[in-house]
């Protein structure tokens, strides 16, 4: 049996197009492997089909030997592959404490009854502190999410999927609408994930993802076009052509 989530054969059409073809794609335990490619290559499908959210046309998804390919999104979830929230799904009028208590008492399924002091638990208290204290976020932990800097609150989002106590963490577009000069806050917090977590980050900032992976797949409509370490990858003469050839019209 091998352990970790393993990816085989997986398609997926919309109608008779063919998004996601024949992906082949492991992720063990401690993996940072990115996910890069052109807007529609079908990132977001491959992870969307990961967590659940789609169901593949064919294909198989294990997870530590398991085929999961027909479990929900919330029994995956429970597996522990989580994806990060929107912050469309953040409470925005809430603080970042009242919204981190969310994901902890869901996980401890105690139920949404936040706003009763009488429910809190100090086990669950003490966890909050520690995840603001992770992600730096300690001063602002009595602000409501809507008052924080936008990069700040995509690591709320990040904070929030950490709560589930995730085994595998995909990251779709993580610094997307990040002012550049709040990325580094996106690269730090990715640098300073648990190293046994399995990690996907799908990304366009090139420069987050040769800081953070180890891995990098190229996916150019629906397939892989090529796969290896940074070094492979930058080298590459197809994806200089990909990246390079775009911006020269
Ligand atoms: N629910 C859907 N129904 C039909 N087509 C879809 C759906 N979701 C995505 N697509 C199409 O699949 C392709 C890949 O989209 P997506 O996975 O979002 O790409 P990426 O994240 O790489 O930009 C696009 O052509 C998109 O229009
Ligand atoms: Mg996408």
């Amino acid at each position: 049996m091998t352990s970790g989530l393993e990816v085989r054969g997986l398609s997926k059409s919309f109608d008779g197009l063919t998004v996601s073809e024949n992906i082949n794609l492991d992720l063990p335990a401690g993996a940072r492997t990115a996910l890069i490619g052109p807007n529609g290559a079908g990132k977001s499908t491959f992870a969307n089909l990961v967590t659940g959210i789609l169901p593949p046309s064919s294909g198989l998804i294990r997870f530590d030997g398991v085929d999961i390919s027909r479990m929900n999104e919330g029994a995956r979830v429970r597996l522990g592959i989580a994806k990060t929230f929107q912050i469309t799904t953040l409470f925005r009028h809430l603080t970042v404490r009242e919204n981190l208590r969310l994901p902890i008492l869901e996980r401890e399924r105690r139920g949404f009854r936040m706003f009763r002091p009488a429910d809190r638990f100090p086990e669950i208290e003490a966890e909050i502190e520690t995840c603001l204290s992770q992600f730096d976020l300690h001063a602002l932990g009595d602000l409501p999410v809507e008052a924080l800097a936008y990069g700040q609150q995509r690591l709320v989002e990040l904070a929030l999927t950490l709560a589930l106590k995730p085994r595998v963490l995909i990251l779709d577009e993580p610094a997307a609408g990040v002012p550049s000069s709040e990325t580094h806050l996106i690269t730090e917090a990715i640098e300073a994930l648990p190293s046994e977590l399995a990690v996907l980050i799908i990304e366009h900032d090139m420069d987050l993802v040769f800081r953070v992976a180890r891995s990098i797949v190229v996916l150019v409509n629906g397939r892989i076009l090529v796969e290896g370490t940074p070094a492979e990858i930058a080298a590459n003469r197809e994806v200089r052509e990909l990246y390079l050839g775009g911006s020269h019209g």
